[in-house]
């Protein structure tokens, strides 16, 4: 147990380095909080006018998912891997260093499903894809996206995921209350509308 608990940590300490802020603060592209929905994530990256910091910021913030899950099964396992996928979404949600104030976590979701059962990872990316290009909204493609991953998992042969997806997917549901309020509302923006 306190091995697992090492890794709930490490898992955390990756997901809550907030990319999109970092970059756009680097890279001298404004204040994200005061861009379009204000979340630090790729889309509202992408706002700033910036693809070359979108795409890095979706990178990072998957990779960390990914890396999370990767490095606690090569040391500890199966489990500890999935609990460190999880640690690594809520700390992209919830992190310390911006008083729990985090993100939406869907490209964090989107690589740690990569790296625990990669034919749903794939699956959960090109569901996205498909549902934003039809779309054209973000939220509308994570929305999509999460809902499936459970069937995913039990469609794809990876069903221990499937507890862990679910879970996911309502906590992306949760996160995403003000984008579905405005999906119904029809004031939630296209992808790099301001
Ligand atoms: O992944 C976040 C996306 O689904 C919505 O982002 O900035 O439009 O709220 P945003």
């Amino acid at each position: 147990v306190p091995l697992l608990l090492l890794w709930a940590v490490i898992g955390y300490g990756f997901g809550s380095i907030p990319f999109g802020l970092l970059l756009t603060r680097i890279m001298g592209l404004g204040n994200l909080r005061d861009i379009g929905s204000g979340n630090i994530g790729t889309t509202n990256v992408l706002r700033t006018g910036s693809k070359k910091a979108a795409a890095l910021t979706l990178l990072l913030d998957g990779g960390k998912g990914a890396v999370a899950v990767l490095l606690a099964r090569a040391f500890a396992g199966e489990d500890a891997a999935q609990l460190a996928g999880l640690t690594a979404f809520l700390g992209h949600c919830f992190p310390i260093w911006l008083r729990f104030q985090g993100g939406k976590g869907v490209a964090t979701f989107l690589g740690l499903m990569l790296a625990l059962a990669w034919p749903v990872g794939v699956a959960c990316c090109l569901t996205w894809l498909a549902t934003a290009y039809f779309s054209k909204i973000s939220s509308m493609g994570a929305i999509m996206s999460a809902v499936a991953a459970p069937f995913w998992c039990l469609l794809l042969g990876a069903p221990a995921t499937a507890v862990l997806a679910s879970v996911l997917a309502a906590l992306i549901l949760l996160r995403h209350k003000e984008n579905i309020l405005r999906l119904r509302l029809g004031t939630e923006p296209k992808i790099g509308q301001k």
